[in-house]
């Protein structure tokens, strides 16, 4: 009874130019290991849930990649969308989807570029998480320690004096302000959210039909030709006319069953190079070095990728991001990362 979502959309413009809108970071080897982030996410799922029963969400721009990438996969199993409109209308999609196919389905929905490396722990922690929602009606998610006032995060509020493994949530807070980011760190009671979901389609599907009654009416109008060759013909026309919204502000924010396990893993959501720099293995200056051949003397805490193998050479650089391919020359200092995002905009217009 086993499913995954494996959520493809992003476009991950912080990680320009490697990561562009036509070929996203998830489809990357950003850790320099041979394997690309969505490869790696598969195979980690897979460990637990039946091959054939993981779908890929993603715009249809992206099929050839994923085709290419994961063989294994059936083209049944990939869920393509028309428009990106955020995660919310892909995950009640997917979900009625598994619904036809097995109504007694538990689900994880997983991104499909974080990166975790401890797979025995996060397998365990899926199970246990599978677990509670065949036995009770809740919406779980995994938790992450904070570790500092990150504004891009949802964070999760438990109740202090719950001392059982999985907690239930107080309150679930959506990409908070920077003030409020810290009180709830401060309050030490409070949990990053992976945007890892585990819940039965029953569960999922019951709470959409809640709170977002339009959008689940509109995406039930074309059950019946969900699995079958009319289905292509619905979602063209109906898919891009769903509300953009995610599943943290559509459904999260306002469950009442919301449930949390707080993960034995180490979790990185690799959203910024800085966080990359961080996973990466780094020399006695603390430079990481993907792909290159590198000659550095008075360089320090620097991130260097190339596409393959290049020579590079530096002297007196501190905190950059340094990343070459074949049209593009990126050196940008680390502190201003978040920037890049408005400079692909920029650069894309100039291309
Ligand atoms: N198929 C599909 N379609 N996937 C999408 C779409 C879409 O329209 N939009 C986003 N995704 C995928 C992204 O590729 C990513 O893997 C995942 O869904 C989450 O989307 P993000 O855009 O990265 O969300 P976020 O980082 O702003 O916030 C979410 O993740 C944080 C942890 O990384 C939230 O769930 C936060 O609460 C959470 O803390
Ligand atoms: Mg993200």
């Amino acid at each position: 009874n086993y499913y995954a979502i494996l959520m493809a959309g992003g476009v991950g413009s912080r990680f320009w130019p490697v990561s562009t809108t036509e070929f996203p970071k998830q489809f990357h080897d950003m850790l320099g290991t041979g394997e690309t982030l969505i490869q790696k996410t598969f195979s980690r799922l897979s460990q637990l849930i039946p091959k054939e029963n993981i779908l890929i969400l993603t715009h249809e721009s992206y099929n050839d990649l994923i085709l290419q990438q994961l063989p294994q996969v059936k083209q049944e199993q990939i869920v393509l969308e028309p428009a990106m409109r955020n995660t919310a209308p892909c995950i009640l999609y997917a979900s009625l989807k598994i619904k036809k196919q097995n109504p007694d389905a538990v689900m994880v929905v997983a991104p499909s570029d974080h990166w975790i490396e401890d797979e025995v722990q996060f397998v365990a922690n899926l199970q246990r998480a599978f677990d509670m929602c065949e036995r009770e009606e809740t919406l779980m998610t995994l938790g992450i320690l904070p570790t500092f006032p990150n504004t891009g995060y949802g964070y999760i509020e438990y109740d202090k004096l719950d001392t059982r493994p999985i907690k239930k949530v107080v309150q679930f807070r959506e990409k908070p302000d920077y003030a409020t980011a810290r009180k709830f760190i401060q309050s030490r009671n409070y949990l990053w959210n992976a945007g890892i979901f585990i819940w039965s389609v029953k569960s999922i599907l019951k709470s959409f039909e809640h709170f977002q009654p339009a959008m689940f009416a509109h995406f039930m109008d074309g059950y019946e030709a969900y699995n079958t060759d009319k289905e292509a013909l619905f979602i063209k026309e109906n898919y891009p006319k769903a509300e953009n919204i995610s599943i943290d502000y559509a459904v999260m924010e306002k469950a009442q069953n919301v449930f949390v396990l707080p993960a034995t893993f180490d979790w990185n959501d690799l959203g910024t190079w800085g966080s990359l720099y961080d996973k990466l293995p780094k020399d006695e200056q603390d430079n990481a070095v993907v792909n290159a051949t590198v000659i550095l003397e008075n360089a320090s805490n620097n991130i260097i990728r190339t596409e393959g193998k290049k020579l590079v050479v530096i002297d007196g650089l501190q905190d950059f991001i340094i990343v070459d391919k074949n049209d593009v020359l990126l050196i940008y200092p680390k502190g201003k990362e978040q920037d890049i995002k408005r400079i692909t905009t920029m650069a894309n217009e100039i291309k």
